[in-house]
């Protein structure tokens, strides 16, 4: 069954979410969602997922599942504003244990914060299933980026988020905590064994040297031809020493810090302080 995907762009950091939807009905889940988020004013804004609200209004849809691929670190997640707003169970995959045990030790966070991804309605592991509908989407478990990361594969598209990225983009990093570029190397495999006319759908854009627009969808077989850090069967190990050595030129991303204490919580704040007002933390010197 061929989905009926609608993409939202949003260019403060690059990030696609997506509707998917039944092509004969009004099932739909919201994937990799994005709470704007003015860093330097501290200033959260639901302008992003106010449009995804919009359509799902506009087109008389039912949202079953709100998806995360991973705990992004780039943005916050708008999950429990759109579950608010229009239902849905929030999904990601079960090793979120791992990253809410790094984080939680980065960001110094009490035993009040569960690290058993309680926060997340379903944990997902390799070999799932769930349904959007009539739609059926199966998990691939595709560490490598973050060891949480997964591939949502629904109907004949594959929402990857970030493991692979437009074929003259490449890949992602996997310099994080708990990240390997040999996992992502294994991980991009068996993404690239679904069969040539997949359609893919990737987690980011950045527009690509020689390449004025921006994109976001591509298919297994264009991937296997054109990738440029993994197409045409490149191995292993020259993917792994040149994603290392890209790695290390690398610097933050702008939102990490807050991104990760809202992401590890399912899109939550942390709790409000004393004076009842909510605080991100800055950990220095720790990333
Ligand atoms: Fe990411």
């Amino acid at each position: 069954m061929k989905p009926i995907v609608k993409a939202f762009f949003d260019e403060q950091t690059n990030t696609v979410s997506y509707l998917v939807r039944e092509p004969d009905g009004t099932a739909c889940a919201l994937i990799d969602s994005v709470l704007d988020f003015d860093h330097a004013a501290g200033r959260t804004d639901t302008r992003s997922a106010d449009e995804m609200i919009a359509w799902v209004k506009a087109e008389g849809l039912r949202v079953e599942w709100i998806l995360e691929s991973h705990v992004h670190a780039d943005h916050l997640s708008a999950a429990p504003y759109l579950q608010e707003h229009l239902g849905g169970k929030i999904g990601i995959g079960a090793n979120i244990t791992l990253v809410q045990d790094t984080f939680g030790k980065v960001f110094n966070e009490g035993t009040e914060f569960q690290r058993d991804g309680s926060q997340f309605d379903a944990l997902f592991r390799e070999g799932d299933s769930f349904h959007i509908g009539q739609l059926r989407g199966d998990v691939l478990h595709t560490p490598g980026h973050t060891p949480a990361c997964l591939t949502y594969v629904i109907g004949d598209a594959a929402f990857v988020g970030d493991t692979l990225f437009m074929p003259d983009f490449g890949t992602a990093r996997c310099d994080f905590p708990g990240g390997s570029s040999e996992a992502l190397f294994q991980s991009i495999q068996k993404i690239l064994t679904l069969p040539d006319e997949t359609r893919i759908f990737v987690g980011h854009d950045y527009k690509a040297p020689g390449r004025d627009d921006y994109a976001w969808e591509t298919t297994v077989g264009e991937q296997k031809a054109l990738n440029i850090h993994i197409g045409q069967g490149r191995p292993i190990e020259a993917f792994v020493a040149m994603r290392d050595a890209r790695d290390a030129t690398l610097s933050m991303p702008r939102l990490i810090l807050p991104s990760l204490q809202v992401n590890m919580r399912a899109g939550q704040m942390p709790e409000a302080d004393t004076d009842g007002n909510v605080y991100l933390k800055v950990p220095i010197n720790k990333l």
